[in-house]
């Protein structure tokens, strides 16, 4: 049940990287759910078919894309696409991730920049393919996926906290040079989302537990926490918001973050 209007997005064009599993299917069936045609982006087919199938199935409209984040020129060539078949794009989320627990000292260089390489370049590779097509329909919604990691010392998280610490800088740099053109540049921060495969690689076992109850809101947010804060974002409601990132945590990183949680 969403607190928004079922045709809110209705007519509006809608990409999403990393809808084939996770927060990104989630936010991808929840914007098709209210009306916006999604094009789902991500490196495995079968699970963007899944999540298009999904969207299908609930009466909405999808259309599957697979893209490496990392090939800017992917992007702009898929973008291309969009336009030719839609001739708009309303809606731009970029969710693409790749993340793992690693002690600092012993991550490699390849390492640290294959997170970097996901997180952080494939945000702005996936930001400058949406901006042309964005700004000749007039503008839109750019939503970054980004974390609360980088907010305070996330043990074993040097590569996501850095990367992610650059996607809000980018979504704030983004929202500046991109407003006059009418995009709006937001982020969204979750906190520690149950049932998903971020928390299984970061929280196994009983530190999801521990987690939880460290949260001042006393449990794990779901994907549908963060589906309905992108609602928000990408919806009238947020007419003059830019540049901003909607922290959806439970109040954790403000207690402390995962640090103490992730620490054997
Ligand atoms: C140490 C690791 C490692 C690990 C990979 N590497 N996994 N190092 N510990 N567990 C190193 C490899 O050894 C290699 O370095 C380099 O990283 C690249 O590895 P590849 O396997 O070749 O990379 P690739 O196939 O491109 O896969 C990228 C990936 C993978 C990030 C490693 O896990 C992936 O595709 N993930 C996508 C899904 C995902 O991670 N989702 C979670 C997002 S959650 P060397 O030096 O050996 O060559 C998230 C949560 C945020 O972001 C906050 C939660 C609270
Ligand atoms: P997830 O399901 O693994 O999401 C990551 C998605 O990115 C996958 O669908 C993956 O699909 C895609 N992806 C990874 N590398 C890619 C690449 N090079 N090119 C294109 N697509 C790529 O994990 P999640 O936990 O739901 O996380 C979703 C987002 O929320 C991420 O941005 C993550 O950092 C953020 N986040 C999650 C949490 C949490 O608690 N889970 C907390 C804070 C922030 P393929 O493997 O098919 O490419």
């Amino acid at each position: 049940m969403s607190t928004f209007r079922s045709d809110l997005l209705d007519g509006q064009v809608a990409w999403v990287t990393g809808a084939g599993s996770g927060i990104g299917a989630t936010i991808a069936t929840t914007l098709a759910a209210h009306g916006a045609l999604v094009v789902a982006t991500g490196r495995k087919a079968d699970r963007l078919e899944e999540t298009a199938g999904a969207i299908r199935a609930a009466g909405g409209r999808a259309e599957v894309a697979p893209a490496d984040v990392r090939d800017p020129a992917a992007l702009e060539e898929l973008v291309r696409g969009i336009g030719e078949r839609h001739g708009r794009l309303d809606i731009t989320i970029a969710g693409a991730a790749g993340n793992f627990l690693a002690p600092a000292a012993s991550l490699s260089p390849n390492g640290f920049g294959t997170v970097v390489d996901i997180d952080l370049k494939g945000t702005f590779h996936t930001c400058r393919a949406a901006h042309p097509l964005m700004m000749r329909g007039g503008g839109g919604v750019i939503v970054t996926i980004t974390a609360t990691l980088q907010y305070t010392g996330t043990p074993f998280q040097a590569h996501a906290s850095a990367a992610k610490a650059g996607v809000d800088a980018l979504t704030r740099t983004l929202a500046v040079e991109w407003g006059p053109v009418g995009i709006r540049v937001v982020g969204i921060a979750p906190g520690p989302i149950a049932d998903t495969p971020g928390m299984s690689k970061l929280a196994p076992g009983d530190v999801m537990d521990r987690v939880a109850r460290a949260i001042p809101l006393q449990r794990l947010g779901t994907r549908d926490d963060v589906a309905q804060g992108v609602l928000f974002l990408v919806s009238p409601a947020a007419s003059w918001v830019s540049g901003a990132i909607l922290v959806v945590d439970g109040g954790q990183w403000l207690a402390g973050g995962l640090g103490q949680g992730l620490m054997p």
